[in-house]
């Protein structure tokens, strides 16, 4: 019960990383190992090109480059794993009704999250939120969360990777935020895809950021 309770308020209270938690150079071949396996060369280049973004954007707003490299290194983790699997564990680690609203493609924050914690030992909830939250963030982001975040759509290998968006995320994260969120929404709408609640609550938060051309 202990568990399950600090998982709901993950969001809101601090949990201190654990000492013997693996660091990002103990992480990092059996993420390789894992993506190149499972996921193809595709994978890797990107989640490497997320890392290196996420620690240039730590640098610049003197966030642990530590915890944003290991989020960043994770937060696809699961992104192809069984979605029969990724389901079943959701409900077990967050309950029945986590998924809720969630289209499949969007379970893999979630699975990423569970497998950081049960098979990795990532105890850092910043690390968790910010891997559970990379695909649509939520209103109020952490730093890292709108690292990840942002680091996740500005990687170079990313279609969707823009100058000018990327010149934006290293003065005003929010405001990098904003414009992701707000493209994210246009994208998935025109592609007739499912909208999911939390990206629109996501715009409606930090719209407030946006310029008026934007
Ligand atoms: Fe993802
Ligand atoms: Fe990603």
């Amino acid at each position: 019960m202990f568990e399950f309770m600090r998982r709901l308020l993950s969001g809101y209270l601090f949990v201190p990383q654990s000492f013997n938690m693996k660091n990002y150079t103990e992480l990092f071949p059996i993420i390789k190992k894992k993506l190149e396996l499972h996921h193809g060369s595709h994978r890797l280049l990107h989640t490497l090109g997320v890392v290196d973004v996420a620690e240039q954007l730590a640098k610049i707003y003197n966030v642990d480059c530590e915890k944003a490299k290991i989020a960043a290194l994770l937060h696809d983790a699961t992104k192809h794993d069984d979605l029969l699997e990724q389901e079943r564990n959701i409900k077990r680690y967050f309950g029945e009704d986590m998924l809720i609203s969630w289209p499949k493609q969007l379970y893999h924050g979630f699975s990423a999250e569970i497998y950081a914690h049960e098979e990795l030992g990532i105890d850092d909830s910043e690390i968790l939120l910010a891997i559970r939250n990379h695909s649509v963030g939520r209103p109020d982001m952490s730093l890292l969360e709108k690292i990840i975040y942002v680091a996740d759509y500005l990687e170079p290998t990313r279609e969707f990777n823009s100058e000018k968006t990327r010149k934006i995320a290293c003065q005003n994260i929010d405001r990098a935020v904003a414009i992701i969120a707000k493209s994210s929404l246009k994208y998935v709408s025109d592609k007739g895809y499912e909208i999911v609640p939390l990206s629109r609550q996501t715009l409606a938060y930090y719209e407030k950021y946006l310029e008026d051309n934007e």
